[in-house]
């Protein structure tokens, strides 16, 4: 793909994406605006069920078939959403990887990982052979610090560590531009934790692959992001550099959120949380969608805030128009 005008490799305008339930459409994504540039890494915080696993699979339209999207969508000069299945298919895995959370779930576990390997080359490249397809594997597995020799057994011989360093592979096997991983170390223990997320930096460097990440945990993006942004109730609340939203944050939700992270100082050993909860995204007000939970509230606040320009980053909150 040619990134050569200005190296965005996704660009999401206003997009929107609703799910079709009984009750109406739950507006999971409710107008989103992120560029992500070559070779940086996203990460894509906020509370559970404010929308971020929805638009880490709406990229690639993994998502129930009378799902709707809205706005733009474009992943270098592919423009998403008009895609059908079979336009999906060139997209997946080639120009777009994608790690799950559980790779129990996520990897069949009766089929060998050499044939995990095989089958995923040759959605791309249909005339490949098996033995060229191992060959493939082997590198990538070397890289992921796996034995190929390993490649012969099934997912469920693996541990959960293991597990996930071969979806590694399987993700970046094809060289996509872009990777996302939604929760990827969620399932480890921390040690494991830190070693996937520092080999998944490490290969995003050599190939200078870009990443999506999603985490509830703040953590893990401050070990890996370039830059974040800060999701809540389907719209993105502040976007900016790492250490901007780290110690420099502005939207009162943000500021929460840092407080909220439990930390082993004894002198303030108090788990902070936010009271209240987000609104349903069946229902969304007019109103901003944190007023109800912000300490910060004022009149101006029964209307949506637009995205303010501040500090080199964006915020969605009227303390700064
Ligand atoms: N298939 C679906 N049909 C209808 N609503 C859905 C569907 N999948 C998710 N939702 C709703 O969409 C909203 C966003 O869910 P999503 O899974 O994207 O959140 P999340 O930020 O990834 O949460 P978590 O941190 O728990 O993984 C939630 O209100 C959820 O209930
Ligand atoms: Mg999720």
């Amino acid at each position: 793909m040619d990134y050569s005008q200005d190296k965005i490799v996704l660009k999401a305008e206003s997009l929107k994406i609703h799910y079709h339930t009984q009750k109406g459409y739950v507006r999971a994504v409710d107008g989103i605006d992120l560029v992500l540039k070559k070779g940086e890494t996203i990460g894509i915080v906020g509370e559970s069920g404010c929308g971020k696993s929805t638009f880490g699979q709406g990229i690639l339209k993994l998502l129930p078939a009378k799902t709707k999207y809205e706005g733009k969508l474009s992943v270098g000069k592919i423009d998403i959403i008009p895609l059908n299945e079979k336009e999906m298919k060139k997209v997946r895995g080639k120009v777009v990887g994608m790690i799950f959370q559980d790779p129990m779930t996520s990897l069949n576990p009766i089929i060998k990982v050499e044939k995990l390997f095989y089958e995923t080359l040759r959605e791309h490249e249909p005339g490949i052979s098996f033995d060229a397809a191992r060959e493939r594997a082997a590198r990538i597995l070397e890289k992921v610090g796996i034995e190929p020799e390993r490649m012969r057994e099934y997912p469920f011989q693996f541990s959960g560590g293991m597990r996930q360093r071969v979806m590694i592979a399987l993700a970046l096997v094809l060289n996509p531009d872009i990777v996302i991983a939604d929760e990827p170390t969620t399932s480890l223990d921390v040690i494991v934790q830190a070693q996937i997320l520092e080999l998944l930096d490490e290969l995003r460097r050599s190939y200078d692959t870009s990443v999506i990440l999603i985490t509830h945990d703040l953590g893990v993006v401050a070990q890996m992001a370039d830059k974040i942004a800060v999701m809540y109730a389907g719209q993105m609340v502040e976007q900016n550099v790492k250490n901007k939203i780290y110690y420099e944050p502005k939207h009162p939700y943000t500021k929460l959120l840092l407080k909220s992270i439990p930390n082993t100082n004894p002198e303030d050993l108090q788990l902070n949380f936010i009271p209240g909860s987000p609104p349903s995204l069946l229902n969304v007000p007019e109103r901003c969608r944190f007023a109800s939970r912000c300490p910060f509230r004022m009149d101006i606040c029964e209307k949506e805030p637009p995205v303010f320009g501040i500090d080199g980053g964006q915020v969605k909150c009227w303390l700064y128009r």
